[in-house]
């Protein structure tokens, strides 16, 4: 591929690449990187000719030379150890992410952090402006990169840029403790497009950026230095129909049923997936399905409950105290209701590939999706696309971005235990009647907003608006 051909007409740029390196006694192996960022965006951007990813391939120091993938030209950005612990783990992952999910886990606010982040939000803009055609659009991704679309434009003013969060803009509060607060407003102002996975967070967004910076406001859209930019709400979605396949398979349910056989053929099956994150409240469920083992309220000889929970940031310090809570609860609950080779709790933390991901969703009666804040959870979506036949179950936290439209959900504040042992009782216990009539609502919306859907709805919004164009957005506040 010769430089000029190499330029792209779409680029995205993301902190991780679809993939990341995996170093073996084998050699390199490249594996699908976790998260609902990917799992969205990669299947959109399948479908379009000539595309490039910018991101990073998970290693210290890792090359940095573009190779396909999946039709798609992958552009690695070289991160060093050192921005690593300061740029990932501390600005993005110890400061914003514990204070765009409330605040859960105190963020640090440090200055080393901060401008590592800004020296690597450069490296990617740079690694754009490279990679983008004359008049590309470029599709900007998450809370790491919210300095890269002012960046981008100072170096390619001829581009198209789009900036999409996918984790919750906070409330005004809790933003406005940020020492840097005007620097991330004006980063993310220099996209034509801001989206927000619901409208709460988009107006969060309108709220604070006018004084913060010297942006206006009227109605959707922001003016800011002579541009206007359109602020709207894009909730993300999946690919149902690949999901409702690999669900449908022979394959997935000889599956189904080998998991069956291993957890000892239970009455009812209870399942979690997340990444292994404090914001996920996968141990307030574990406390919740203990008590209702305690008072007799759910059976443990006849219920399985499986808990996978995938490796995620293992050097931040509050994700090392949720796996130390998460393992020490389900071991007592085994310890104290387990018999002799099956475990009530079948607690896995490990990653494990797609499709036993779906025989598991099939598998489970109950699912259960109890974050005390989430963007989206593209997990409570897999599992309603999962259920082909329309029974199961989904307990949902109010507090997940999936609630907007997932509301035929049995809805829970995962703050309050009781709410959360009654949701599950309910679940456990609902007629299949009810189970069809709720699965059907939410099958149908999982399948309307899809993963393309999303990603057409955002690019029809910047091709509308990127070009400087009068307001007249496609996007849904
Ligand atoms: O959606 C939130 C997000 O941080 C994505 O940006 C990211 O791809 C995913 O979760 C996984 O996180 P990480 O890249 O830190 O492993």
């Amino acid at each position: 591929m010769t430089e000029q051909n190499a330029c792209s007409e779409m680029v995205v740029v993301a902190n991780r690449l679809p993939v990341r390196a995996e170093i073996t006694k084998a050699g390199t192996r490249w594996v699908s990187s976790p998260g609902g960022l990917v799992a969205a965006v990669a299947p959109a951007l399948s479908r379009m000719k000539h595309a490039s990813w910018v991101g990073w391939s998970g290693l210290a120091n890792g090359a940095v030379t573009p190779f396909e993938h999946n039709g798609v030209r992958l552009v690695p950005v070289r991160l060093q150890q050192q921005e690593i612990e300061r740029f990932y783990e501390g600005f993005s992952n110890a400061c914003l992410w514990p204070l765009y999910h409330d605040s859960i886990e105190a963020p640090g606010f440090h200055r080393i952090w901060w401008d590592s982040y800004v020296n690597v939000n450069r490296k990617f803009a740079e690694a754009a402006a490279q990679a983008a055609a004359p008049g590309a659009t470029v599709w900007v991704h998450d809370y790491q990169l919210q300095l890269v679309p002012r960046m981008l434009r100072e170096l390619r003013p001829d581009l198209r840029i789009g900036f999409f969060l996918h984790i919750p803009f906070p409330a005004r509060e809790l933003f406005l403790r940020i020492p840097w607060r005007r620097q991330i407003v004006e980063g993310m102002l220099g996209a034509d497009v801001i989206g927000f996975q619901t409208s709460v967070t988009a107006h969060n967004f309108r709220y604070v950026a006018p004084r913060v910076s010297r942006a206006t406001s009227s109605g959707k859209v922001l003016n800011h230095e002579g541009r206007s930019i359109l602020v709207g709400t894009f909730p993300i979605g999946i690919d149902a129909d690949r999901n409702a396949e690999m669900a449908k398979s022979t394959e997935t349910a000889s599956r189904v049923e080998e998991y069956r056989e291993l957890l000892g053929n239970p009455r009812k099956v209870l399942l979690g997936v997340d990444r292994l994150d404090y914001t996920k409240g996968i141990a307030l469920r574990l406390q919740a399905v203990r008590e209702l083992f305690d008072e007799g309220r759910l059976d443990p000889a006849d219920t399985a409950v499986v808990q996978i929970a995938e490796p995620s940031r293992g050097n931040v310090p509050g994700y090392q105290t949720v796996q130390a809570e998460v393992e020490r609860l389900a071991g007592g609950i085994n310890g104290d209701y387990s018999s002799f080779g099956t475990g009530v709790i079948n607690y896995q933390h490990q990653t494990l590939p797609f499709r036993d991901l779906v025989a598991l969703y099939r598998l489970a009666d109950v699912m259960l999706v109890t974050p005390f804040r989430d963007g989206m959870n593209l997990v409570a979506k897999e599992y309603v696309a999962s259920r082909t036949d329309h029974t199961g179950a989904l307990v949902l936290s109010e507090f997940a971005g999936a609630a907007v439209e997932l509301r035929q959900a049995i809805l829970v504040n995962p703050y309050d235990i009781e709410d959360v042992k009654d949701a599950i009782e309910t679940a456990v216990n609902l007629p299949v009647p009810e189970q069809r009539r709720r699965m059907i609502a939410m099958g149908k919306s999982v399948h309307r907003n899809s993963a393309t859907a999303w990603a057409e709805s955002f690019l029809a919004a910047l091709a509308q608006f990127g070009a400087g164009s009068v307001v007249s957005p496609a996007a849904r506040v």
